[in-house]
């Protein structure tokens, strides 16, 4: 389960046009968007989505949802890969799913990640103590200008070339309670379809005649391995696969070998290879990390960012060096912060960071270091490097690859520095920028319940009951509206749907200011309840109603509701005064409720 706070965050952070917009052609229409519905076939467009209630609604098929809902049904993702792909377009990490277990399981999952970490500490040793004996692997270490405290420092091995290697650690592959952990951790390949004589799966080494470059996390355990092939062959490097511990889009090869070189430099490089790295560290670059065969992602940004105020990246000036800045750009952009740099450098296109530093020497790696490009530079050049500028076409195509790019970063002084340049290279306005590119000024206005214009025609409720849930749902903060007796008699379990509407007065009370409509929605689905407020959304996204008339509308219903609940008890009471039962705290609240019952007639 992830945590609902963490839905209410992230629907708050992301903004479900950008969202839907990336796969719908979406038009302004009034306070909301338009476009044709993706998820049945149609002419002309009955999918709206809006940007006040953050959700989106279509006409036609009935289909509505947040965003989170948008791309499960889009994309076909479950539900913890929509919310993870939605928290990372924004820079946010999900919290991790073991932290909310029971206790008894997550003791359980700690005693099996213990026994990953230990199986991938005592196979380093392994490989490492193989690697002092296996000269041809040391010599090809030596032959790419390796020492051997360099080697050393970063716990290098070598996989001996053998299907069993690892047996001579571990034990015999056939007992599972031994070899479970090591297929967990990716050091063994079982193969289910070839079982020996008694029916045991093959099981052998991942692993085999390679240099073993271990990856640690940033506690210093061995999490992952990659595996370089001693000259030529396919595949280059073998990398571990994702396990438990290990995942390539949040990893990074060397940030806890560089981690104090960070600090001291006060600024981390990101290459591309584990060989950079390496050779950076013993050529004067110590604060030298590299992704992991994979491209950045904002994931990896914010947690270089979390060490360090400024990142700058080294890419191959080929195309392909170029495409993966572009990535990187893209994973930067949540993160940008007036208080953080975050550079690029391009090596001619025949070189990588390891080759470079060795031919051309420490110093004039350096200079590429010092004369990297900032990230706003880069950033215009992207969007300019292919239209003519003294077109409007093209200045006006330039707008248009800057927007999603813009709207990818929060609002802030770089943002607004960028859009003046931008202004400025495509003959534009600031304001004018900030029009097309749909920037808002201010961020927080993003999650709020804003005003929907009026509407004449309404829906008629099916119900009191029923429209007081709709009218809480549209506007939580109504809840504010009922006094402690309102909310005593209406919770009285006689009403119909007293338990409902207990269920999201509570609800409604945990909201804080800024949540929006979809979040609020998104968090009473995963209630006991769901299926009614599913039915209320329907019909709250139908209809659009104006905060005062609203809460007009809410009083004289609650007052409507109670009628009968107050009624009731007077009558009771005056039984009992009848009867001659009733005590004087009695008679206080016939009083009471006399009174009562006049008022909420008066308001009624
Ligand atoms: P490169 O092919 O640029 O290799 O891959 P390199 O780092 O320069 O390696 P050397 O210098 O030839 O030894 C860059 C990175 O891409 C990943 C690895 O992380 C590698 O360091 N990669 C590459 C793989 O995961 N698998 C491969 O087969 C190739
Ligand atoms: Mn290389």
């Amino acid at each position: 389960m992830i945590p609902q706070s963490f839905i209410q965050d992230l629907l708050n952070r992301v903004d479900i046009v950008d969202v839907v917009g990336k796969y719908v052609q979406l038009k302004k229409g009034g306070a909301n968007f338009m476009g044709l519905c993706p998820f049945h076939n149609e002419k002309s467009p009955s999918f709206t989505v809006s940007p006040t209630k953050q959700f989106y609604h279509c006409f036609g098929c009935g289909a509505h949802g947040s965003a989170i809902g948008f791309l499960m049904e889009y994309s076909g993702q479950s539900y913890p890969d929509a919310v993870r792909e939605l928290a990372q377009s924004v820079g946010m990490t999900v919290p991790e799913e073991r932290d909310r277990l029971p206790p008894a399981q997550r003791a359980e999952q700690q005693a099996r990640s213990l026994a990953l970490t230990d199986a991938m500490t005592r196979a380093t040793e392994f490989y490492r103590r193989q690697l002092r004996g296996a000269q041809q692997a040391i010599q090809y270490l030596k032959g790419r200008g390796l020492t051997g405290e360099i080697a050393a420092q970063f716990g290098l091995g070598y996989a001996p070339d053998d299907w069993q290697g690892l047996e001579a650690v571990f034990g015999s592959y056939r007992d599972d309670a031994l070899a479970g952990p090591l297929v967990e951790a990716g050091l063994l390949i079982e193969n289910a379809e070839r079982r020996d004589a008694d029916g045991k799966p093959r099981r052998y080494d991942r692993f085999r005649d390679r240099i073993m470059f271990p990856i640690r996390n940033t506690k210093g355990q061995v999490i992952g391995f990659g595996g370089r092939v001693l000259g030529q062959g396919e595949p280059k490097y073998l990398n571990s696969p994702e396990t438990p511990l290990f995942s390539k889009g949040t990893e990074l090869y060397g940030l806890f070998e560089a981690r104090h070189a960070i600090r001291e430099t006060g600024y981390v490089l990101v290459v591309e290879g584990y060989m950079d790295v390496v050779a950076l560290a013993q050529l004067g670059f110590a604060n030298a990390v590299a992704t992991l065969g994979t491209a950045c992602t904002a994931v990896h940004v914010q947690k270089l960012l979390r060490q360090t105020d400024a990142v700058v990246f080294s890419f191959d000036g080929d195309s392909a060096g170029r495409r993966a800045a572009r990535r990187a750009l893209e994973a930067c952009l949540p993160h940008v912060a007036d208080n953080k740099t975050i550079r690029f450098l391009f090596l001619p296109s025949e070189h990588d960071p390891d080759s470079y530093v060795r031919e051309e020497g420490t110093e004039a790696f350096a200079a590429q270091v010092r004369d990297a490009m900032p990230l706003s530079r880069f950033l215009l050049q992207v969007v300019t490097e292919e239209q003519d500028l003294r077109q409007p076409e093209g200045r006006a195509r330039a707008q248009y690859e800057a927007r999603p790019l813009l709207q990818a970063m929060p609002a802030g002084g770089l943002r607004l520095q960028i859009v003046r340049e931008l202004a400025e290279a495509t003959g534009t306005t600031p304001a004018e920028i900030e029009a097309v590119c749909g920037l808002r000024s201010d961020p927080a206005r993003a999650g709020r319940f804003a005003q929907p214009r009026p509407r004449a025609k309404r829906q008629a409720p099916t119900g009191l009951e029923q429209r007081l849930l709709q009218l809480l749902m549209g506007y939580p903060h109504f809840a504010a509206r009922l006094d402690e007796d309102s909310r005593a008699l209406l919770l009285d379990a006689e009403q119909p749907q007293a338990e409902v509407l207990a269920h999201l007065l509570e609800a409604c009370g945990e909201v804080q200011g800024e949540v929006n409509f979809a979040a609020f929605s998104e968090q009473l689905a995963q209630s006991p309840y769901a299926e009614i407020y599913a039915n209320v959304r329907t019909a709250v996204l139908r209809e659009e109603i104006e905060e005062e008339p609203a809460g007009l509308e809410f009083d004289a219903a609650v007052t409507k509701l109670l009628a009968e609940p107050l009624r009731r008890e007077l009558d009771g009471l005056e039984t009992a005064v009848t009867n001659g039962v009733a005590d004087e705290a009695a008679k206080a609240r016939m009083r009471w409720l006399v009174g009562e019952i006049n008022r909420r007639r008066r308001l009624g």
